[in-house]
């Protein structure tokens, strides 16, 4: 049933979509002006994928293994390579985005393990000003302010177009935030989303509150938005209701899927339960108002918030405070400690950190002196019955499973403060791709070989648009590494070195954010394949393939007006995960690996990258395209 949901709002967008195309009559607003007009998602030409391909597992392999993936390339480019090509250029006519639907079950809906840490990102806010509950409260009044001013401008579709350079970018992932959840299935989960325009949209927020959660109206009786004031004697009403810790059933979210999906079918034959779950799914987003806050030695506050954020630091803290289905979860903390996760499903960081901007531009001004809403109800505690052993137990082994993952995750933030992006720029070099060359260098002083890299490529220039991969690691990376790291090596041929592998990765972006990337191709051409039931092609089960997806550096720029910081797990279990926030003056890194991995450790990469920060800067300044 949940499915047929999910499958026929996709396709109800998707008809939304068409309509305003023809009619124009649907989605009017200024957010959606331009959204028929973005070009589609194009298929790459065969060659060139495969040619790049070749470029890019060539640093990752021995001379005898890369004879043996060159075969395997030249006979794919023979058959079935040629077939599968054809068959992704007719879907790609037929979809409006022909990655998109396919994109969102392979990267979310189909992952079996946990989201927390592994999918859903949380993001810091910088500290704020209050040090007890009152304020606490007070703030989270005026940020629900913030949201509502926000959920306005998507809902009347006022919301900007937002720009890359001067190209529009499709602003679907914006339609979606402040709607969606994510509902576990024994071998997949599905996703259900109640938009704005719907007959009945919904009006209220989750609280999350000692594990309880509350549903808490937003509007009054003729739809007026509650005032500050309004929300804040709601806040305190929830608090009162919820002095002691409950039950904490949201830590089944982050459990194993498969596992989580089973408890939830138990949790849905009891009506109440029922009702509790459809008030979560429906809600707008969940506000969690944590009480716990670890001590944190003094240069730790960030690190230890960004772990709020990420996975709420276990049972005996906030992990069960969280409902992590759901799209958006924003995170207040004690002692002005703020931020939010986000299950991942539907958007990526920059809408995201857009609301934030919002919101803290919103928190940073005046009082709200708007008039109060009338006839505003109660908030309502949502009632979970407990009835099977069998649930019981589960909640128990959920437990357990925080608390190890927990002890695994090791996150650090830190703060650049030598320089920030004006410095590349003032070399003329790309900031981003600076940044990459710099991962590449601390990973090879470290471990003295590259590895695969990934960054997160934007393809929201498309209609539907989300991601693909830039494969930071290249033969030119691997030139650059190699040489900083050589004492023979004059500081003149380094900066050469820094700068064409600086520029190689500038035009790889270049060309992956036009749709020219390899891995969404390579993962289309495969998948196609499935669906004309052939068998899955050998290039695509040869090692080569496996080693240049195994990213040991996993990152994304996420660039944000205030000190945010976002932060991630890593996506294998001996590699890194990297998010930064390149503002002018200073660059902001969050940091992530496993402990079960003795290999990797976070302050260890951290201090590696600073090291390249610092050693870049000295070659460049001391080259003579610099002094010229
Ligand atoms: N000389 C001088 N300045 C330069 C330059 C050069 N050679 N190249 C770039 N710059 C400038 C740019 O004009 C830009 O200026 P601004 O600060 O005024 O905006 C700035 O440097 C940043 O450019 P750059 O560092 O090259 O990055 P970008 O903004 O083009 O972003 C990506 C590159 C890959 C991060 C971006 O295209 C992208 O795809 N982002 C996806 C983010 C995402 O979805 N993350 C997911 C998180 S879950």
């Amino acid at each position: 049933m949940l499915r047929l949901v999910r499958a026929n709002w996709i396709q109800r967008v998707s008809c939304n979509i068409q309509k305003m195309q023809t009619d124009g009559k649907l989605f009017v607003g200024r957010m959606f002006s331009v959204q028929d007009s973005l070009p589609k998602l194009p298929v790459p030409p065969l060659e060139q994928t495969v040619q790049k391909y070749l470029r890019t597992v060539q640093p990752l392999l021995s001379d005898e293994e890369y004879a043996n993936t060159l075969k395997i390339v030249k006979d794919f480019e023979k058959d079935p390579g040629p077939k599968l090509q054809n068959l992704l250029e007719k879907r790609a006519q037929r979809e409006t985005n022909w990655l998109s639907d396919w994109w969102m079950n392979t990267a979310y809906l189909d992952f079996r393990q946990p989201v927390t840490v592994n999918v859903s990102p949380g993001v810091v806010f910088p500290k704020q000003n209050y040090s007890d509950k009152e304020g606490q409260l007070r703030f989270t009044a005026k940020l629900i302010s913030g949201l509502l001013s926000y959920k306005t401008m998507i809902d009347q579709q006022t919301l900007p177009v937002e720009k890359m350079g001067k190209q529009s970018l499709c602003m679907m992932q914006y339609y979606k935030i402040l709607c969606g959840c994510r509902i576990p299935g024994r071998k997949k989960d599905t996703w259900v989303c109640y938009p704005p325009d719907e007959a009945n949209p919904p009006r209220h927020v989750i609280i999350a509150h000692n594990n309880a959660f509350f549903s808490m109206d937003l509007y009054g009786s003729n739809n007026q938005p509650l005032n500050t004031e309004q929300l804040h004697v709601q806040l305190k009403h929830v608090v009162r209701q919820s002095k002691e810790v409950e039950t904490p059933i949201g830590l089944l979210t982050t459990e194993n899927r498969n596992k989580w999906a089973k408890s939830y079918e138990l949790l849905l034959k009891d009506k109440e339960n029922k009702v509790s779950l459809s008030e979560l799914h429906r809600s707008i987003c969940v506000i969690c108002v944590d009480n716990q806050l670890p001590d944190s030695a003094a240069g730790e506050e960030e690190s230890t918030a960004a772990r709020m954020m990420l996975h709420g630091g276990g049972s005996q803290l906030n992990s069960a405070n969280r409902w992590c289905d759901k799209t958006l979860q924003f995170i207040v903390g004690k002692n002005g400690v703020c931020g939010l996760n986000y299950e991942h499903t539907t958007a990526e960081g920059p809408p995201i950190i857009s609301i934030v901007d919002h919101i803290l531009d919103y928190c940073s001004k005046s009082e709200d002196k708007s008039a109060p809403a009338p006839d505003v109800k109660a908030p309502r505690k949502l009632k979970f019955n407990i009835t099977f052993p069998e649930l019981k137990n589960n909640i128990e082994e959920a437990v357990e499973n925080i608390d190890s993952m927990v002890k695994d995750v090791d996150l650090n933030v830190f703060k650049f403060t030598e320089y920030g992006k004006n410095f590349p720029k003032s070399q003329k070099l790309s900031p981003d791709s600076y940044l990459q060359m710099a991962f590449q260098l601390a990973y090879f002083r470290l471990y003295s070989k590259p590895c695969a890299t990934y960054e997160t490529a934007s393809l929201r220039q498309f209609q539907l648009g989300r991601t693909d991969t830039i494969r930071s690691c290249s033969i030119e990376s691997f030139e650059f590494s190699k040489g900083m790291l050589d004492p023979a090596v004059s500081t003149q041929k380094k900066a050469e070195l820094l700068r064409k592998a600086v520029t190689g990765h500038k035009n790889y972006v270049a060309e992956a954010i036009k749709g020219q990337g390899i891995d969404r191709h390579l993962l289309g051409l495969k998948l196609v394949a499935l669906q004309n039931n052939m068998k899955v092609p050998t290039l695509h089960m040869d090692m080569a393939y496996s080693l240049s997806s195994h990213h040991n550096i996993s990152t994304s720029q996420v660039p944000a007006k205030y000190e945010a910081c976002l932060v991630f797990g890593p996506t294998v279990p001996d590699g890194y995960g990297v998010c930064y926030n390149p503002q002018e003056k200073q660059i902001i890194f969050g940091v992530s690996a496993f402990n079960c991995c003795p290999e990797t450790v976070s302050m260890k990469f951290i201090d590696s990258i600073q090291q390249s920060l610092r050693d870049m800067k000295a070659v460049l300044e001391g080259s003579i395209q610099s002094k010229l």
